[in-house]
């Protein structure tokens, strides 16, 4: 298994595995926005014999990284691959000195809680009717630096 940086080439498969894995599937310029915009954007890829198998995209806005989306094939779930995703962003945002990442999950979505709160996420608020009317988002939040540091 390869992880590495998204490129422009890859987004026909990253479109591929959205599909796959959402019902309103995110349009193919939201990943071009993310993937293209090399100085704000990042996105990350999890690769398999040449074959996508994951992925998971986001901003870099001010001292945060708001991770707005990630997804594994449904045939490469439970291998480690989110969590290895999520572990590479990491990297990458200690490098460029990020001071936390975000992101919304859906409350209802307990195998993305799980890998979230085991990598160090916490709940930090809500957001109601964030996916549409009933279906609220928490807020989770992992911090990269301590509270004292400069620019955090
Ligand atoms: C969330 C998601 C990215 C996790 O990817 P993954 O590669 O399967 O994750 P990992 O293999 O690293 O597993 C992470 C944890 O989830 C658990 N898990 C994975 N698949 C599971 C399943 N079918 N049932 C229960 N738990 C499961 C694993 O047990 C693991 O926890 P553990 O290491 O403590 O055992 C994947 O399920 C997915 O694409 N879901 C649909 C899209 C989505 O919900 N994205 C997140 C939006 S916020």
């Amino acid at each position: 298994m390869l992880i590495r940086e998204a490129q422009n080439q890859d987004i026909d498969q990253l479109m591929a595995i959205e599909e796959l894995c959402y019902d309103h599937p995110w349009p193919r310029e939201a990943f071009e926005e993310e993937i293209e915009q090399a100085d704000i954007g990042a996105g990350i890829v999890a690769e398999d014999e040449g074959l996508l198998v994951g992925f998971l995209t986001g901003m870099m806005v001010a001292h945060e990284f708001h991770l707005h989306n990630m997804a594994v094939h449904p045939d490469f779930r439970g291998r480690g691959i989110g969590r290895e995703l999520l572990a590479a962003v990491e990297s990458m945002c200690r490098e460029k000195d990020i001071v936390r990442i975000l992101l919304e999950v859906r409350e209802d979505n307990e195998i993305a809680r799980h890998l979230y709160l085991s990598m160090g996420f916490e709940s930090v608020g809500t957001r109601k009717d964030y996916y549409g009317p009933g279906r609220d988002a928490y807020l989770y939040s992992k911090r990269l630096k301590p509270e004292s540091e400069p620019g955090s």
